[in-house]
């Protein structure tokens, strides 16, 4: 099965995530996207998809992922049969924590995509490093939906 990473980014993370998890995920077929290049009706049900999106604002979406969720909004793409996981950004110290990675979670299975695994919240006030986070998540990940 061939993997879709979508990277959401304001200041640049998650895209450092999603361009770590491409590395990590070396011996798979990987394709990496920008959300703000990347239609949803190109999501197709052959493909497992990784969504990486961080919160801005007031618990909003980041820029990067704007466009990618008003296409959603507007378009409404049956969403059915397709598979998503996702890692999620934020910091504790906001009420609206993590509140993006939701947002857009929400968004794909009210459109009839299944989100599968741990919906993963990194902290930036952890002591976790964000690609570190990520590296263990995407291994499991890997391991029970990708081998
Ligand atoms: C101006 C600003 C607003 C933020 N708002 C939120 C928020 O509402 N909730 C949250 O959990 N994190 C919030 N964050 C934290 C970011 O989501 C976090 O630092 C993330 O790792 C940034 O990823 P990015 O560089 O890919 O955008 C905010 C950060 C900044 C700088």
């Amino acid at each position: 099965m061939a993997v879709v990473i979508l990277y959401g980014s304001e200041a640049g993370t998650a895209e450092q995530v999603a361009e770590h998890m491409v590395d990590v995920l070396s011996d798979q077929d990987v394709s990496l996207y920008d959300m703000m290049e990347y239609d949803p009706g190109d999501m197709e049900t052959s493909d497992f998809h990784i969504v990486v999106c961080s919160t801005y604002g007031d618990g909003e979406l980041p820029t990067g992922a704007e466009p990618f969720f008003e296409a959603l909004e507007d378009d409404e793409p049956d969403l059915s049969g397709v598979q998503f996981a996702l890692f999620g950004l934020g910091d504790s110290v906001y009420d609206t924590f993590n509140r993006g990675g939701e947002i857009m979670a929400g968004k794909l299975t009210s459109l009839g995509a299944e989100q599968v695994g741990e919906h993963a919240r990194h902290d930036s006030s952890g002591d976790v490093k964000p690609k570190a986070q990520a590296e263990e998540w995407v291994r499991t990940i890997a391991a029970e939906f990708l081998s």
